[in-house]
C-alpha cells in the first residue's frame, strides 16, 4: 500500500500544472491584474519575483499543496527543535543555532546547546580582535596575512562571504588554500612572509586528505622560516584530539559539534577568517541577518514564505517542467563564489537517489545548478540562454545599490542589464521583427529569410529576481540562509536526506587506493585497463 497517498496525489496536481503551463507563454500572464505584485514575495527588506515564470494561480496552489502534504513545516519544526532529521549518521540538525543571538535555548536531547556555541563565539571574537589590533604577534609582530586551509564547506562558506563583504574589509589580509593542487598553495604563500602569518585548519574531521596535505607543507614552509610554527596555528574542527595531534594547543582551537554540517558552517567557528577580516561586528550583523531569515522561515505562512517559495519554483521547474539545470546570476561581482558555494549546498545537499528509508526517489533530487557574475555572464554562455535548444531557469540577483557611490552610473548599468535580461528571455523577438532588422540592414530575398531567423528568440524562458538593497553583512547573512532553507524544503518534498553525503566517498577511497598506481608502486593488473593507461602516461608522458 502507497503510505503517502496524499503527497502522490499532490505531486499529480503539480504535474497536471505543468501539463498545461507549457502552452502558456508567460508573457500572456501578465494580462491578470497586478501579476508582478501577486506573484512576488517581500521579506527582511528584499524581493522576490518570480512573475516572470509559468506559474500561474492554480499551479502555485499545487505547489503549496505539495509542500503542505509534505508536511514541511512539520520537518521545518522538527529540524529547529534539534530531532536527529539527518537519519543516515543519526545527526540533529542545528546549524541556525550558531546564529542564534536571541537568547532563547535551542535543546538537543533535553541540553541547551546555546552555552556552548556562545561561548566559542566569544572566544573568536577576543581571539579575531587580538589579530586585528595587533596584540596577537605571532613571533615578530602583527599579523598581516591570514591562510584559511580547508576545502568544501570549510572554504567555500568562508571564501564566498569574505569576498563578499570586501567593503567591510580592515582587518588582514584573508587567503584560501583548498585544492591538493600544489599550485594553489604554492601561489597563495608566494609573497607571504612567515613570520607574519597565521595559518587556519579548517576541517570539521580534520582527516581530509587535501586539507592534511596542505597543512603538514604549509607547517613546513613555517618551520624553515620561524622557531616556533605551532605558536601561529589555528584549528576550526569538531575533532579536538585530531588538531592536538597535529600540534595545535587547545587555546587556539575552536570547536563545533557533529550537527552543524560541513556546508552549513560558514556561522561558526568556520567564519573564523571571514570574522577576521571583517570584524566581530560585521560578523555579528551576519549572523543577525541569517538568524532574521530563521524567523520568517519559521514564522511566515507557506504562500509568503521566501525559502518555500524558491523551493517550489526550483521543483516546478525541475520536477514539473523539466529543465534539467539551474543558473543563479548574481549581478553582484563581489557574490562570484556564490555559485561555487551554492553548488555544494545544493548539489552536495539534494544530489541523491535514495530517500531516507533507502528507497529509490520516486521524483528524482535537485537540479544541476551553476552560474557566474552577470554582466560577464552575457559575453559568455548567455547565447545558450536566449537561443540554446534547452530551457535554462535564471535565477538573478541584484542589490538596489552598490558601495562605490562616486561610481553610480556603473550600478545603474548593471541593474539595467539584470532586468535586460530576465524581460529579453520571457518576451523574445518574433520572426516579423527579426525580419524588419534584417530588412533594414539591406538584406533581401534568401539572404533576408537566413538572417532573419538568426535574430528570432523564442522567449518563454523563465526567470525569477532576487533583489535587496544593499550586500551588506547581514543582507548576505539573509540571503545565505534563504539558500539553505530552500535547500532544506525541497530536499523535504523530494523525500531525501539534504544533510548527509554518501556519495562523495568513493571516489575518495579510490584515490587513496590509485596514489600508489601513480607512483608506479602498485601494478597496473589491478585496475580498470583505462585507468592504468592513464596512469601509466603520467608517469611517463609520451
Ligand atoms: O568530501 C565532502 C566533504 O566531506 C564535505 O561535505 C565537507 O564540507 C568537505 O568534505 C570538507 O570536510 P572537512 O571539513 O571534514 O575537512
Amino acid at each position: 500500500m502507497n503510505p503517502q497517498p496524499d503527497l502522490d496525489a499532490a505531486w499529480a496536481g503539480v504535474f497536471a500544472e505543468a501539463d498545461k503551463a507549457r502552452s502558456r507563454r508567460i508573457a500572456d500572464l501578465f494580462a491578470q491584474p497586478d501579476r508582478a505584485e501577486r506573484f512576488s514575495a517581500r521579506a527582511l527588506g528584499m524581493l522576490f519575483d518570480y512573475s516572470k515564470t509559468h506559474i500561474d494561480g492554480p499551479a502555485r496552489a499545487a505547489l503549496l499543496a505539495l509542500a503542505r502534504a509534505a508536511r514541511v513545516e512539520t520537518m521545518r519544526d522538527a529540524m529547529f527543535s534539534g530531532a536527529r532529521i539527518n537519519r543516515s549518521e543519526d545527526r540533529a540538525v542545528l546549524h541556525a543555532a550558531l546564529r542564534n543571538l536571541s537568547g532563547t535555548p535551542v535543546l538537543l536531547d533535553g541540553q541547551d546547546v546555546m552555552p556552548g556555541i556562545l561561548d566559542t563565539l566569544e572566544r573568536m571574537k577576543a581571539f579575531a580582535s587580538d589579530i586585528r589590533s595587533g596584540r596577537f604577534t605571532g613571533q615578530v609582530g602583527a599579523i598581516t596575512d591570514v591562510v584559511n586551509i580547508g576545502i568544501g564547506g570549510s572554504d567555500l562558506g568562508p571564501a564566498m562571504a569574505t569576498r563578499a563583504l570586501a567593503p567591510c574589509h580592515d582587518g588582514p589580509r584573508c587567503h584560501f588554500v583548498s585544492n591538493v593542487d600544489s599550485a594553489d598553495l604554492a601561489d597563495v604563500l608566494r609573497g607571504l612572509d612567515p613570520a607574519t602569518t597565521l595559518v587556519i585548519i579548517a576541517s570539521k574531521t580534520f582527516t581530509t586528505i587535501e586539507t592534511m596535505t596542505n597543512a603538514a607543507s604549509i607547517r613546513d614552509w613555517m618551520a624553515a622560516h620561524v622557531s616556533d610554527p605551532a605558536a601561529q596555528f589555528v584549528a576550526l574542527s569538531s575533532a579536538t584530539d585530531r588538531a592536538a595531534d597535529f600540534g595545535i594547543p587547545p587555546e587556539r582551537v575552536f570547536a563545533f559539534e557533529d550537527w552543524v554540517g560541513g556546508r552549513y558552517s560558514v556561522w561558526g567557528p568556520i567564519g573564523l577568517s571571514l570574522m577576521i577580516a571583517i570584524g566581530p561586528e560585521d560578523f555579528t550583523e551576519f549572523l543577525h541577518g541569517g538568524a532574521a531569515m530563521d524567523a520568517h522561515f519559521r514564522d511566515t505562512p507557506l504562500a509568503d514564505n521566501l525559502p518555500v517559495l524558491l523551493a517550489l519554483v526550483g521543483l516546478w521547474h525541475h520536477q514539473a517542467m523539466g529543465f534539467a539545470t539551474r543558473a543563479v546570476l548574481p549581478y553582484e561581482n563581489r557574490l562570484a563564489r556564490l555559485p561555487a558555494y551554492l553548488q555544494q549546498l545544493e548539489m552536495e545537499s539534494n544530489g541523491k537517489r535514495v530517500g531516507q528509508g533507502g528507497q529509490p526517489l520516486p521524483h528524482g533530487s535537485g537540479p544541476v545548478v551553476w552560474g557566474e557574475p552577470g554582466t560577464n555572464g552575457q559575453h559568455a554562455f548567455f547565447q545558450l540562454l536566449h537561443q540554446g535548444t534547452g530551457i535554462v531557469p535564471c535565477e538573478f540577483m541584484i542589490g538596489a545599490a552598490g558601495h562605490e557611490p562616486d561610481l553610480a552610473h556603473h550600478h545603474r548599468l548593471l541593474a539595467a542589464n539584470c532586468l535586460a535580461q530576465s524581460e529579453a528571455l520571457m518576451t523574445g523577438r518574433g520572426l516579423a521583427e527579426a525580419r524588419a532588422l534584417a530588412a533594414a540592414e539591406g538584406y533581401s530575398g534568401d539572404a533576408l529569410n537566413a538572417q532573419a531567423e538568426q535574430r528570432v528568440f523564442e522567449g518563454n524562458r523563465p526567470s525569477t529576481t532576487l533583489a535587496y538593497p544593499r550586500l551588506t553583512p547581514r543582507v548576505l547573512g539573509q540571503i545565505t540562509a534563504l539558500y539553505e532553507h530552500r535547500v532544506f524544503v525541497e530536499g523535504v518534498i523530494l523525500g531525501l536526506n539534504s544533510f548527509d553525503q554518501w556519495g562523495v566517498e568513493l571516489g575518495k577511497d579510490l584515490a587513496k587506493r590509485l596514489e600508489p598506481l601513480v607512483s608506479g608502486d602498485i601494478p597496473p593488473e589491478d585496475v580498470n585497463p583505462s585507468t592504468a593507461l592513464l596512469a601509466a602516461y603520467l608517469r611517463a608522458p609520451g
